[in-house]
């Protein structure tokens, strides 16, 4: 589905079978007030040494989805159907220890809270080791001085001192560099990054995206970058995908999903990009929430919220789902001003 037209100077791989390819995953929380559709049919794949952005509000299903291709959804969730195809193989077929060996040495996660993704009673070096000894039968010796270059390669300072820190004794950009280290110990294939910005100011933020987009550059693994920030987006990613209430409602090569977004939504969200020294009120750009998972709307769940919905007079937006169209080539989108003619056709 990937189509490379955004001029990015990573190798162009979309002729090549997909790293990662996810298709219809759906995953639902089961709960006492109903089922929470959390992943509803999300599908998209990642090549190899691509950075794939995965876009969308606060509660719109990413994380889920991050999670379900390791397997990490907890209980009253559940994967109910979908692929997740990793090198040709099915994630979901796989056995627990198959799966531990998957997320240790192939696809790394990092998350937006380092400081409690950390241990806190054992030193950062020591974390590292562990990594390192788990998957490597290599010298404790060996295990330390590589601890010590991985802290180097993610550019923490002073690396032989600061391998004795405990988390406590750094700074949340600095922690994040560790995660960082701990995620790339083992050389993965694919890192999966989760909002990993977030909780960081503006400055380490920069820092912290240039060292993946470097790591990414150096040693070619791809990265899955999920963000509610569209200017994060922007700024580093190859192709884009935009969620929203548990699907996908639009992909693209980053240019052109910036040059000419098709869906209300994504457009909405590239309107709300604060501009410097100008602050644009949020709400205003795209008013309403995010619909209750387990309460969708039964057309388009961008309906509540559309402008174009009202400005087209489309009436079909309520009651029917539109389907993911290549409205352009390479340029995937779900909605009814581009399926079968668009609004001629409400
Ligand atoms: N334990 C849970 N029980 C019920 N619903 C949940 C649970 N965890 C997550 N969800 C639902 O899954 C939806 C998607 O969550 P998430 O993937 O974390 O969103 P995002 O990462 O895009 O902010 C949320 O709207 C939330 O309601
Ligand atoms: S299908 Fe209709 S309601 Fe949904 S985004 Fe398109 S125009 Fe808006
Ligand atoms: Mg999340």
């Amino acid at each position: 589905m990937s189509d490379k037209q955004n001029g990015n100077t990573h190798k162009d791989t979309s002729s090549e079978p997909p790293l990662l390819e996810v298709r219809d995953l759906r995953t639902y929380f089961f709960t006492r007030e109903g089922t929470v559709k959390a992943v509803d049919g999300v599908s998209f794949a990642v090549q190899r040494g691509e950075i794939r952005g995965i876009v969308g509000e606060s509660g719109c299903g990413k994380s889920m989805t991050a999670l379900s291709i390791l397997r990490l959804v907890d209980k009253p969730g559940r994967i109910v159907s979908g692929e997740v195809c990793f090198k040709g193989e099915d994630l979901l077929e796989k056995s627990a220890q198959e799966m531990t060996k998957v997320r240790g040495e192939q696809i790394s996660m990092i998350f937006q809270e380092p400081k409690s993704s950390l241990n806190p009673v054992f030193r950062v070096g020591t974390q590292l080791v562990e990594v390192l000894k788990v998957h490597h039968v290599a010298k404790r010796k060996a295990n330390e001085l590589r601890a010590v270059e991985l802290l180097r390669e993610v550019g923490i300072p002073d690396p032989e001192r600061r391998v004795s820190n405990y988390p406590h004794e750094m700074s949340g950009g600095m922690a994040q560099r560790v995660m960082i280290a701990m995620g790339m110990a083992l050389a993965p294939d694919l890192l999966i990054a989760d909002e990993p910005t977030t909780a960081l100011d503006v400055t380490i933020q920069a820092q912290v995206l240039d060292l993946i987009r470097r790591l990414r550059d150096e040693h070619g693994m791809a990265v899955m970058l999920i963000t509610h920030d569209m200017g994060v987006v922007a700024e580093m990613a190859d192709i884009v995908t935009v969620m929203y209430a548990g699907t996908a409602v639009e992909e693209a090569a980053t240019e052109p999903l910036f040059d000419e977004p098709l869906h209300p939504y994504t457009q909405g969200l590239i309107a709300s990009i604060p501009v410097m020294g100008q602050i644009k009120e949020r709400l205003d750009v795209i008013p309403g929430n995010v619909p209750n998972l387990i309460d969708m709307p039964p057309g388009c769940r961008f309906a509540p919220r559309c402008r174009a919905r009202v400005e087209h007079g489309l009436t079909r937006c309520e009651v029917e789902e539109p389907h993911m169209i290549e409205a352009r080539p390479g340029h995937f989108v779900r909605c009814w001003l581009y399926e079968d003619g668009g609004e001629d056709n409400a």
